[in-house]
């Protein structure tokens, strides 16, 4: 976009003044002139910057270099490069120094205010390095042209900007640094005011604050070229200047705030380029915009249009940039669009878009880029879009296209994003000849066929090669062939061929690719059997995980940030060789076969380490030696191996632990209670070991204490003693849970190493009695299991307090007491176990109020009376009661008579303290398999990759 904008402004300036770029030689200017213009040379240094070059020759396609090197003193100055001077008296009139490299600050005493008779200057694309303007190019009064355009002047325009009452033509525009250049509310109407001849205007992103956009209705009713892009305006175009009848050029985009009246373009205008995008209105623009018959260029992006695409839009034959991407556009892609064949760039991204792509042959022609991803499209790709022979960029993915891909012609392809659709069959052949290839990102699909890495060979730019989940095979053929791939892709940043059918070892040949440049490489979810080592050198991040690779663990060079080998077989002790990775922020090496006990120096490493992840192996031993002051850790999960513990006070010092996750292990202990001065400790489990040991805490009241927690899970230890109404009392978290959930979704880590990578927490939890693997944990979520211990006593009050709870198991303990009516305060509640224990009573008819209520186990206890009615009672079978000989009602068979029961205030828990006297201190160890899963869920990791997304691309936030 903005590639084509500043190359636009350029267009005027040689369409306006085609003589700027030749030189007349016929007189010799004055000594006075050259000096000047020595002098303005000399005053900045003569630098390709990085600004420079990637304005220039990037983004505007242009060919920078120093004009300046041919301005030698004792020659003509006529005759220099990029100097015009007037046939008559030799005076310098034009001066075109776009694009030539000076660097420096713009001295306000410049010699270049000593040229006046200058009449068109251009400064665009030079870095002037944050320096103010200066107001002495208000002295330049006979300026008809100027351009400071992406120049990096910063600060406040002048005001004497506006005496240069003869300008045509003024561009300040910044469309790539800006936020740099402020322009005064009583400047711009001086300049409106003043600027009488002006046809063209430039002000791009310059902030212009509480600026009335009435005031552009002063501009002169010849106006050609207004462009006021991104500069903030607020409130109501006036509608006066878009019915200029010589507008040519109109660019309003990218003012959020900016509404237009209802438009309604009339037969005779001369609307060439017009820029409506990110505007705040609503409208049905679209219908009578099919009388611009000379528009080239239209951007209605981010627009809020809705409906189908109107078949008028096929009159705009000119066409040769359109973009109405990031719309909710319905229905199919009308067949006029055949018409327009001139057209370059076709942008309908993200709408809803149905139906297949029309087509015909050799439709487009012209077309060099193609994006349509993040529709709801189908049918087979369009025949022109191998016909097309300039195509540079399509991207189509997020869509439903199927069928086989064919051999394009187009030589010059950079992009193919064809990734999440259902395209079949092999890679066409000629992807392996185009040498500018980029990115080919084909995740996704239903591609098949054997690999053959030789024909990566001709592809010397390739940067990002994703052929994830997909049903391809890699050929195993003999080693040599594969070595023009590694000297040819050079520039392989990110390789993707997870969900494949990659078998064996690693290929020698991507072993070998000691490409300096892979930082990205996913081969989880093959069938790859053994890595020796890990050669590459500037890694960052590496996913094996979820193969049958065997051995010893390999160890990555000491870049890496993620290493992700879970779901393996890996065997033997860990080296404490990896204890040098000290870049590691994510490590999971769950579900494997490995033994022993943690390296000492693990405890140095959370230095780094956010996420560890040693789930379902085999390590005994301490829970890892000492955490070092400083640790970094947020998720720690060492579930599933045979740890005996105990757990060491120095985790203290992770002061960012989100998740500790220690259950299935045999760890003899009492309760830690010290974790609850972890101040972000959200996930704790401890469930299935040998914890024992009363719950009491000594600690002081008013000290915070798991006030973040929101999984509670104490489950299958041996526990004693009341609940720990203490703790209950002090879960802040799940009393009032206030997180926005539409923000974060799930608890996790975001972006590590800002690779626009994200993975989250995962855990294995008991959901509704049954065994739930969590590969993410919702962050809306509270859960309480305490089942399967000894503890004894009533069930507090308090526990109503616990709003925001999910899911409450209380089971196989030794409760006694009256259910408390306070549960009935638990609105949020999906299921509550509290079967296998004592209680007594009534089933409180409050509990009628937990309306989300799925799963209800009162089972094996001694309530009485009768079930309550409806609601959600209705909806819960015998196995919730059974086992309790005194409950009547549905849905047991024996009817409920009131008559026969005490009255009520008897049986409720006003008066139920006393009653424990009944129930003794009878311990009842109970078996683990009375009904009760227990919870040792598979969790993994989900690592979720951004697929590679460039910042510099001007493509912006382009999903893909
Ligand atoms: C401009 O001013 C600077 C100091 O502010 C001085 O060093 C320089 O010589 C001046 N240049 C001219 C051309 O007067
Ligand atoms: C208009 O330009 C003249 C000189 O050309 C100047 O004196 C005057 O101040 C300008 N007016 C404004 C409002 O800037
Ligand atoms: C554009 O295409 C439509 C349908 O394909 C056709 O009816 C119409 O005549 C075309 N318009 C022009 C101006 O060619
Ligand atoms: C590849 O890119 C280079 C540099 O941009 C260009 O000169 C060349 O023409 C391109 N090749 C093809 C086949 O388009």
């Amino acid at each position: 976009m903005a590639s084509l904008l500043t190359s636009y402004h350029f267009l005027y300036l040689f369409f306006f003044f085609p003589h700027l770029s030749a030189s007349s030689v016929t007189h010799l200017c004055s000594h006075h002139e050259a000096t000047a213009l020595i002098h303005f040379k000399n005053s900045f240094s003569i630098i390709k910057t990085e600004f420079t070059s990637f304005l220039c020759d990037d983004i505007a396609g242009l060919k920078s270099y120093p004009k300046t090197n041919s301005w030698k003193k004792g020659t003509d100055c006529c005759s220099w490069d990029g100097v015009t001077c007037d046939h008559l008296n030799a005076h310098v009139i034009a001066l075109d120094l776009s694009c030539c490299w000076l660097y420096g600050n713009f001295p306000s005493n410049s010699t270049l205010f000593l040229l006046p008779y200058i009449q068109k200057l251009n400064l665009a694309y030079n870095d002037f390095n944050y320096s103010k303007m200066p107001f002495e190019f208000g002295q330049l009064t006979r300026l008809v042209y100027l351009n400071i355009s992406e120049t990096l002047f910063a600060g406040k325009v002048p005001s004497q900007i506006s005496h240069l009452s003869k300008l045509v033509s003024l561009d300040l525009s910044h469309n790539v640094f800006f936020d740099q250049l402020t322009l005064d509310k009583n400047i711009l109407e001086g300049l409106v005011h003043n600027l009488t001849e002006v046809r063209h205007l430039f002000l791009d992103r310059i902030i212009m604050p509480s600026i009335n956009p009435n005031v552009f209705m002063n501009l002169s009713s010849s106006i050609k070229s207004l462009s006021l892009g991104g500069c903030d305006l607020q409130g109501k175009f006036p509608s006066n200047i878009l019915h200029s009848p010589n507008l040519n050029l109109l660019n309003l985009g990218y003012n959020r705030n900016l509404s237009l009246d209802l438009l309604k373009f009339n037969q005779s205008g001369n609307l060439e380029h017009l820029d409506l995008s990110w505007m705040s209105f609503f409208t049905k623009l679209i219908d009578s915009i099919d009388n611009l018959h000379d528009l080239k260029y239209l951007d209605l992006s981010h627009s809020n249009l809705r409906g189908s695409i109107s078949r008028s839009l096929g009159n705009l034959l000119q066409l040769t940039y359109l973009d109405l991407s990031w719309n909710q556009l319905s229905g199919q892609v009308p067949l006029s669009i055949l018409n327009l064949t001139q057209l370059q760039h076709l942008i309908i991204a993200e709408n809803s878009l149905e139906g297949p792509i029309p087509d015909e042959v050799a439709a487009f022609p012209n077309l060099m880029s193609l994006d349509l991803s993040n529709n709801l499209l189908n049918g087979k790709l369009p025949s022109w879009l191998y016909t097309a022979s300039s195509l540079t960029e399509i991207y189509l993915s997020q869509n439903q296209f199927s069928g086989h891909i064919k051999e394009f012609q187009s030589k010059s392809l950079e992009m193919i994003v064809l990734g999440n659709n259902k395209l079949q069959g092999p890679l066409p052949s000629s992807i392996f000849q185009f040498l500018n290839l980029t990115w080919l990102l084909l995740y996704s699909n239903n591609l098949s066929g054997v690999i053959e890495f030789s024909m990566f060979s001709n592809l010397p730019n390739l940067e990002y090669l994703d052929l994830s989940l997909n049903s391809l095979s890699l050929s195993s053929n003999n080693v040599s062939q594969f070595s023009p791939f590694l000297k040819g892709s050079k520039k392989l940043k990110a390789l993707d061929l997870s969900n494949n059918r990659i078998e064996g070892k690693i290929p020698q040949w991507l072993q070998e690719v000691t490409c300096d440049s892979l930082s990205y490489l996913n081969l989880s979810h093959n069938s790859l059997t053994e890595v020796e080592q890990l050669p590459w050198k500037n890694i960052n991040i590496l996913d094996l995980s979820s193969n049958l690779i065997h051995g010893n663990l390999p160890i990555p060079s000491s870049t890496i940030n993620v290493f992700l080998i879970s779901n393996n077989s890996l065997g033997g002790k860990i080296s404490s060789l990896i204890c040098n990775v000290s870049a590691l922020q994510v490590l999971d090496l769950s579900h494997n076969k490995l033994i022993g006990t943690i390296p000492q120096c693990f405890g140095n490493l959370s230095n780094n380490l956010e996420f560890l992840n040693l789930k379902k192996n085999k390590f005994y031993g301490m829970i890892l030696p000492t955490f070092a002051k400083g640790c970094q850790l947020s998720y720690l999960n060492l579930n599933g191996n045979q740890f005996e513990g105990p757990l060491s006070p120095s985790i203290l010092n992770c002061r960012s632990l989100e998740v500790l996750d220690l259950g299935n292990n045999k760890i003899n202990d009492t309760f830690p209670h010290w974790l609850g001065s972890l101040p972000r400790l959200q996930v704790l489990v401890l469930k299935s070991n040998q914890m024992h040991g009363s719950l009491h805490d000594h600690s002081s009241k008013s000290s915070p204490c798991f006030s973040k927690i929101q999984i509670f899970d104490l489950s299958s230890n041996y526990f004693s003693g009341p609940l720990p109404g203490r703790y209950i009392n002090s879960f802040k978290a799940i009393i009032n849970l206030t997180k926005d959930a539409s923000t974060m979704t799930y608890m996790g880590v975001q972006d590590v190493n800002g690779s626009g990578g994200f993975y989250s927490y995962s855990i294995g939890i008991v959901m509704k009695g049954q065994d739930i693997a969590l590969n993410k944990i919702f962050v809306m979520w509270a859960i309480i299991d305490l089942s399967n211990n000894k503890f004894d006593g009533e069930i507090p009050k308090v526990i109503g307090k616990l709003r925001s709870l999910k899911g409450l198991n209380l089971s196989h303990n030794n409760l006694n007491g009256y259910i408390p009516t306070s549960i009935g305060s638990l609105t949020n509640l999906e299921w509550l176990d509290l079967s296998s224990n004592k209680l007594v009573g009534r089933i409180p008819r409050e509990l009628l109020n937990l309306t989300a209520l799925s799963m209800l186990n009162l089972s094996t206890n001694e309530l009485v009376g009768c079930i309550p009615q409806g609601k959600q009672f209705n909806t819960f079978g015998n196995t919730s009661y059974e086992g309790n000989k005194g409950l009547h009602g549905f849905p047991l068979s024996s009817d409920c008579n009131n008559n026969e029961l005490p009255p009520p205030s008897n049986l409720s828990e006003e008066g139920g303290s006393k009653s424990n006297i009944d129930f003794g201190w009878k311990v009842v160890l109970l078996g683990y398999g009375c009904g009760v899963v227990l919870g040792l869920g598979v969790g993994y990791v989900v690592f979720q990759t951004g697929k590679p997304m460039t910042g510099n691309r001007s493509n912006g936030g382009r999903r893909i």
